[in-house]
């Protein structure tokens, strides 16, 4: 399975997400079904067959960013970048992504861009990090 997950991970990284001639091309090499391996990458949430923006935010939805403010995070975001959950903005520059809890409580409430972390956020803090990306 690490092989396979590894495979997966080196296509999206080359292409951005894990185009539909790769998944079939990396079934016939592992000689598996297509199915099988759109099964694989539906169970990793980070895993993706349609292209993603060039950053990827993504924003804690549970509870305890819940209770420190992420509601008000999430909907200045929205605003800002005129889109909403899973969706990339037209000039693909973004990806938002409301993901359940990132593991990082103690610092709720959080955001990640890309590999970064950004915690004990506000709306505004939230924005002005957002707006310095390219
Ligand atoms: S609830 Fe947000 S990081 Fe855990």
């Amino acid at each position: 399975m690490r092989i396979l997950i590894n495979a997966l991970a080196e296509i999206q990284k080359e292409f951005g997400y894990i185009p539909e001639s790769e998944i079939k091309r990396l079934a016939i090499d592992m000689n598996m079904q297509k199915a099988q391996l759109y099964g694989v990458i539906s169970f990793y949430s980070r895993l993706y067959t349609e292209k993603k923006g060039r950053n990827i935010i993504r924003i804690c939805k549970s509870v305890t960013c819940g209770m420190n403010g992420s509601q008000s995070i999430r909907e200045a975001v929205i605003a800002h970048l005129k889109i909403g959950d899973s969706m990339t903005t037209e000039d693909e520059r973004f990806t938002l992504e409301l993901v359940e809890c990132l593991g990082l409580c103690n610092v709720a409430p959080v955001m990640t861009i890309n590999d970064a972390v950004y915690e004990n956020l506000t709306a505004e803090k939230a924005i002005e990090i957002i707006d310095s990306f390219d």
